[in-house]
């Protein structure tokens, strides 16, 4: 059924008038493919061109990538050939899909051994070539009337899932680190990538931005209203969002309600929850028998003295949804207690503090790939000290470990992780299931294995390039493939043992003050350091307990890692 031309024409004009009203959000797209985005409706083929083909001619409507010089066309096995002499191809990618429709003997099309390059020989000359948004897709039922190329052979679902997914990656400022995780989605084959930053396009560098489909710029990042909205203008603009994905932890909430607003397949809201708010975290698993530390949320000071009853002294206390370490007390004597309380940190009903049973244990991670809720990839790394003591000895410079073997109590712990994820995520793992997530895990010198928190993203402490270092193999690019194809292949054995120190001083300025040891440093480390920045005299003082330096090493063997790691420790001193 052909829709009346008069709502053909006024639906091409809204787009139009929509299109040119987002421009301004999408500097990345290249002005022709804009300006080519307007374009809807293809000329008929012309008498003369039907009369040559008269009685053979297979019209071919194909989509493919503007501006690339290969055309992946995914769907070409899923050619349509109508009886009526149609062919038709479609394939997603870019800001919009290019049509083609072409010409194509009948012979060409049956006939040829690989038959897309016969095709294309034979109707080089007869290619007529326009742009539609996946959003105008429903005019490709318009596209010829005449060759009546049927729209339902084009439904939105094969067009927006199936192998070109669109992915919007949130990167709240364009800063080194975040420019890889933005590099990896982008340099991925068949992904359509759109940016949500509080950066503008402009502060991209210039090759990853002629990469990136759509970008829209919100004042916060952390706004799940300012996410959904953005959502929606790329969406129009460039595509249906397939996921909607970012690295941060603090991004993982607002991320699952814009997503819940937007209807983006993913984590919704009361997952994310689980993995971000440590006392529903800690109900959730002590339910199902994981074991965690005993727990309440406290809303105020009586509520606190009562949990410490029940459970005695040390307690722990931290916010209900902290990064970081930050905010996190030992509580060890009821001086202590009251010291906190005198020093303001009460817990209110507007403000409510987790309180936690102290575990005393050695702390590690246990970082796991999950496809649709089954864990398919495990590793793990120890920290050292604990974040706790790194925070409480503000001189104790910071270690991450990963060892050269997969072995306990990494391997004792596979159970427990999978338990504790599988209780997270409950039944809903279809999109959601499929995650890279970061374990903190205790382990007491009884033997007993506590859960301590989950982030439901990348680890952060360095625990990626530490992965990546210890397999040869990009760990971004590996979690960017995971997120847009639920694909994951093995990255083999680990070839090195790799850690990570933070380097942090001593001393009571706002700023450094010196930095001695270098050369000893790297002398005693030797081949086994990779990384080495060292803070330069001047430099503020970092607010976060990961310092103002970092080094990265890397060796045969775990207790080489451990030497690399003491060797710089030891030897590279920084004052504030
Ligand atoms: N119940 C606990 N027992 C012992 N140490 C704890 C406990 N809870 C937190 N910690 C210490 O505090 C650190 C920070 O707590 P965590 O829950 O991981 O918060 P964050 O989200 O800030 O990382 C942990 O890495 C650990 O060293
Ligand atoms: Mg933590």
């Amino acid at each position: 059924m052909r829709e009346p031309v008069g709502h053909r024409v006024f639906r091409e004009r809204r787009h139009a008038r929509s299109a040119r009203r987002h421009q301004h959000h999408f500097a990345a797209v290249p002005r022709h493919q804009r300006r080519r985005a307007r374009l809807v409706q293809l000329a008929p083929i012309d008498a003369g061109e039907q009369r040559r083909h008269a009685g053979h001619a297979h019209p071919v409507v194909r989509a493919r990538r503007p501006g690339l010089g290969k055309a992946p066309f995914p769907f070409s096995e899923r050619a349509h050939h109508e009886p009526g002499g149609h062919a038709l191809e479609q394939a997603r990618s870019g800001p919009q899909l290019v049509l083609e429709r072409r010409a194509v003997p009948r012979d060409a099309v049956h006939a040829g051994r690989d038959g897309a390059r016969e095709v294309h020989q034979h109707t080089r000359t007869h290619t007529e070539s326009t742009c539609v948004t996946p959003q105008q897709r429903h005019l490709l039922r318009f596209i010829d009337p005449q060759h009546r190329i049927h729209g339902a052979s084009l439904s939105a679902r094969e067009l927006t899932c199936a192998s070109m997914p669109h992915i919007v990656l949130v990167a709240p400022h364009f800063l080194e680190n975040t420019n890889r995780y933005i590099s990896a989605f982008a340099a991925l084959d068949g992904v359509t990538l759109s940016v949500v930053s509080e950066d503008a396009a402009n502060r991209l560098p210039d090759a990853l931005r002629k990469r990136v489909a759509g970008h829209y710029q919100v004042r916060s990042v952390s706004d799940a209203a300012q996410l959904a909205g953005a959502i929606k203008v790329i969406s129009r603009a460039v595509g249906n969002v397939d996921r909607l994905t970012g690295a941060l932890e603090q991004l993982q909430l607002p991320m699952a309600e814009a997503r819940a607003l937007a209807n983006v397949p993913g984590m919704k809201p009361h997952l994310a929850r689980r993995f971000r708010d440590k006392d529903v975290m800690k109900d959730v698993l002590r339910a199902r028998g994981v074991p965690v530390a005993a727990s309440a949320l406290v809303s105020s000071v009586a509520e606190l003295r009562a949990f410490i009853d029940k459970v005695r002294l040390p307690v722990i206390v931290k916010p209900q949804a902290g990064v970081g370490s930050r905010g996190t007390h030992r509580i060890e004597s009821a001086a202590a207690l009251q010291a906190m309380i005198d020093a303001g940190m009460v817990p209110t009903h507007e403000h409510p503090l987790q309180a936690e049973q102290f575990i005393r244990a050695r702390e590690f991670t246990c970082e796991t790939v999950s496809i649709h809720g089954k864990a398919v990839w495990r590793s793990g790394t120890r920290y050292f000290p604990s974040p706790l003591e790194v925070l409480e000895t503000p001189w104790v410079q910071y270690c991450v470990l990963l060892p050269k073997e997969v072995e306990a109590p990494w391997t004792d712990f596979a159970e427990v992780n999978d338990a504790a994820l599988k209780t997270l995520w409950g039944p809903e793992t279809d999109v959601a299931g499929t995650a890279l997530t970061h374990m903190e895990w205790f382990l007491r010198d009884d033997g007993q294995m506590f859960v301590s928190e989950v982030g439901a993203r990348p680890p952060g402490v360095q625990i990626m390039p530490l992965m990546s270092l210890a397999h040869e193999v990009d760990f971004i690019a590996k979690w960017a493939e995971l997120i847009s194809f639920d694909r994951w292949t093995d990255p083999g054995p680990r070839k090195w043992a790799t850690g990570a120190a933070f380097l942090r001083g001593q001393g009571t300025r706002p700023h450094v003050t010196s930095v001695r040891g270098v050369e000893a440093a790297k002398a005693r480390a030797g081949a086994a350091l990779v990384e080495l920045k060292v803070p330069s005299v001047g430099q503020q003082r970092a607010s976060g307990y990961e310092g103002e330096g970092l080094a990265l090493v890397r060796a045969p063997t775990t207790e080489g890692a451990k030497q690399a790691l003491l060797a710089v420790i030891e030897n590279l001193q920084i004052r504030y």
